[in-house]
């Protein structure tokens, strides 16, 4: 396999990539305590793959409501910055560079992690089933006013600022997978009358929105988000997702966005099974349609491997890859591509979301491997 188009570098808006290797959000829940800081732990496991092309965090919480996940590090206070700044001081002193994907979960919110807050989303339907870590059903989410949304794109902004108090490269927007904005995008979850529900250009307005904070924080260059058009994580579906998202990208086009990363679901059996039409049906091949609408760089997601990575980069379908698991069980994921070394796919999934080292650390790098 002639693995050198993926080492051949790639300006990414105002950042040069070394590689197109880049690693994927991984929600990771390894905080030990309530108060959301990265810890000793979490700094580690982000330097040991500082070699990526860049790192996207695990998905990070804005606000004490926007909380979905146990142990997720959060962005909302001084000391969770200053925790952040860590792990982006040990990825830059080994020459990474590191972006936040920043994060409201909104109705898929766990009310147990919220105080007593209650749980907001655009309109008042539920995530039908068991949410993905809380073993009980979902709540009925409070349709937010148009207050609360405002305070939400404040909560989105401050994150940004603290982002970049921390130091990170940049900022990714998560626009996917059934959380905030993807609720506010799809007519599955967002049935609301006013400016922010019905046509294409009003369910696309939160996120636009929150775009054009970070661009004033961050600047073009280093803003991305991630899209899932045709995801049904959350219960999520779009009644016509090929115009939505050709409205919303070439509207992140005018804007000039660094990167979109685009989930690339190829989901024919539709696996959730909440009884909508397969991914398949609905968009065929979201590479074809995106191309010729964005300029910047396109980010492919799911289930890559180096093997198909390449070949989507040669057809130019995309420019880069970001890889999940494959990232967890190859902390040295760059240098065994380089050197053509055999990749570990023994991830452990059993301790994705369980605390302490195992299955987070503990994955050896290829030269430890080699001297046993
Ligand atoms: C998850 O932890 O299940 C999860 C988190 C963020 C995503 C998708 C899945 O974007």
């Amino acid at each position: 396999m002639d693995q050198s188009i993926l080492f051949k570098p790639l300006k990414m808006g105002d950042v040069e990539l070394p590689n197109r290797i880049c690693m994927a959000a991984l929600t990771r829940q390894r905080c030990e305590s309530k108060d959301l800081v990265p810890t000793d732990m979490i700094i580690e496991y982000y330097g040991l793959r500082a070699e990526a092309g860049f790192i996207l965090t695990e998905c990070v919480p804005i606000s004490q409501r926007s909380l979905a996940f146990p142990g997720e590090p959060g962005i909302f206070t001084k000391e969770q910055v200053e925790g952040w700044k860590k792990v982006v001081d040990k990825v830059h002193s080994k020459g990474g560079r590191i972006y936040a994907q920043v994060w409201h979960a909104g109705r898929a919110s766990l009310s147990t992690l919220q105080d007593g807050l209650e749980i907001w989303g655009p309109s008042p339907i539920k995530i039908r089933g068991i949410h993905r870590r809380g073993l009980t059903e979902h709540e009925v989410p409070h349709e937010m006013t148009i207050e609360e949304i405002q305070e939400v794109i404040q909560q989105f902004r401050q994150a940004a600022e603290n982002c970049k108090e921390a130091g990170f490269d940049g900022v990714e927007l998560h626009g996917a997978h059934g959380y905030i904005i993807d609720q506010f995008l799809r007519d599955s979850s967002n049935q609301r009358k006013d400016e922010y529900g019905g046509s294409v250009e009003n369910r696309s307005k939160l996120c636009l929105q929150v775009i054009d904070e970070f661009i004033s924080v961050f600047g073009r260059g280093r803003v991305g988000i991630k899209i899932s058009p045709v995801g049904r994580l959350n219960d999520q579906c779009d009644s016509d997702p090929l115009k939505l998202y050709t409205y919303l990208v070439k509207e992140l086009e005018k804007k000039k966005i660094a990167f979109i990363e685009v989930k690339d679901d190829n989901d024919p059996a539709n696996l959730f099974d909440f009884g909508y039409p397969s991914s398949k049906e609905q968009i065929p091949d979201l590479f074809d349609v995106f191309r010729p609408l964005f300029s910047g760089i396109l980010l492919a997601n799911n289930q890559y491997t180096p093997t198909t990575a390449i070949e989507g980069i040669e057809k130019g379908k995309f420019d880069a890859v970001t890889f999940g698991r494959l990232f967890i069980s190859n902390p040295d994921l760059v240098e065994r591509v380089r050197n053509g070394y055999e990749l570990n796919t023994n991830w452990d999934v059993d301790t994705f979301y369980t605390k302490g080292i195992k299955g987070y650390l503990d994955y050896p790098l290829y030269s430890q491997q080699q001297q046993k």
